[in-house]
């Protein structure tokens, strides 16, 4: 077949999001019409949308009121190597894998940061590694469900209450579609085009409070850039986490500052209501 040929095979649907997962049901191009494409994300009705997702984001994983929600550049990656600069280096750190993007997470650790006492728990395709073999006085970055490899922790049972370290999970496909244990998690990412069948461009970083006051009281021995970092001035950025105490319960919202142009669309793409909903 010449490759300028038209295919004969066609997908049974046509609505690919960048996933590449399909377009929620019910999508079509008017979830655009009131988008805000083209206006400032700093603009107040653009910024009250994000707030909006943000608020929606955390009653619909029915997250604990004390965990924060953050919106921020370069997808499920831009989030998981955020954690990574910003956090890591306070202890040992154990990194597991058993895919591509956990193998990525690993190459971080081993040959980028300049981590000191780094323990690899590597599985071929198809399998886990032994999780009874992660010590947790060390951070602990990980993969809750291997996307490509088909393979997930089974629970959050191997994650001890009390445990020092922080854990990271990568859970750009667990997020809307698993169950997840969140208060065996300390930082949790996911990003828009995964289960809820949206576009890349943002990911999405969640952060328990223990990992809140490792933002707010350790600085990594490397640079970050601005866009790795959750600290401003050595506390967590209020561009992207805005804490507000409502009514005795913590709320989270987002003023948007590291939110880069693009957010509108991707905001206006989900719909949380049919998310809750399923
Ligand atoms: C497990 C896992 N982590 C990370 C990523 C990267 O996600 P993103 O393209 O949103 O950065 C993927 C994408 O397929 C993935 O499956």
């Amino acid at each position: 077949m010449s490759p300028d040929a038209k295919p004969a095979k066609k997908p049974v649907s046509t609505l690919f999001s960048t996933g590449p997962t399909r377009k929620r049901p019910g999508w079509s191009p008017a979830a655009l019409d009131d988008a805000a494409l083209g206006r400032s994300h700093r603009a107040a009705g653009p910024k009250a949308r994000i707030q909006t997702c943000i608020s929606k984001i955390h009653s619909v994983l029915e997250l604990p009121d004390d965990y924060v929600v953050g919106i921020v550049p370069a997808s499920d990656t831009g989030a998981v190597e955020m954690a990574m600069w910003s956090l890591l280096g306070a202890r040992g750190v154990d990194v597991l894998a058993w895919d591509a993007f956990g193998r990525l997470w690993v190459a971080d650790a081993v040959t980028q940061l300049p981590l000191e006492n780094v323990t690899t728990h590597v599985a071929d395709y198809g399998h886990l590694p032994d999780l009874s073999a992660v010590n947790f006085d060390n951070d602990v970055v990980f993969t809750w469900n291997g996307t490509a490899a088909g393979v997930r922790v089974p629970d959050g049972d191997w994650i001890p209450d009390d445990r020092a370290g922080l854990t990271i999970a990568d859970s750009t496909s667990a997020c809307f579609a698993m169950d997840i244990p969140w208060k065996k998690l300390d930082v949790v990412t996911f990003s828009f085009q995964k289960s809820l069948g949206g576009e890349g461009g943002h990911g999405v970083i969640i952060l328990s409070p223990r990992a809140v006051k490792r933002v707010n009281s350790y600085t990594p021995p490397w640079p970050v850039p601005k866009i790795l970092s959750l600290a401003k001035e050595c506390k967590l950025e209020a561009g992207h986490f805005l804490i507000e105490r409502c009514a005795g319960r913590l709320r989270t919202r987002i003023r948007g500052k590291m939110i880069k142009p693009g957010a509108m669309q991707i905001i206006a793409d989900t719909d949380f209501q049919r998310v809750k909903a399923i």
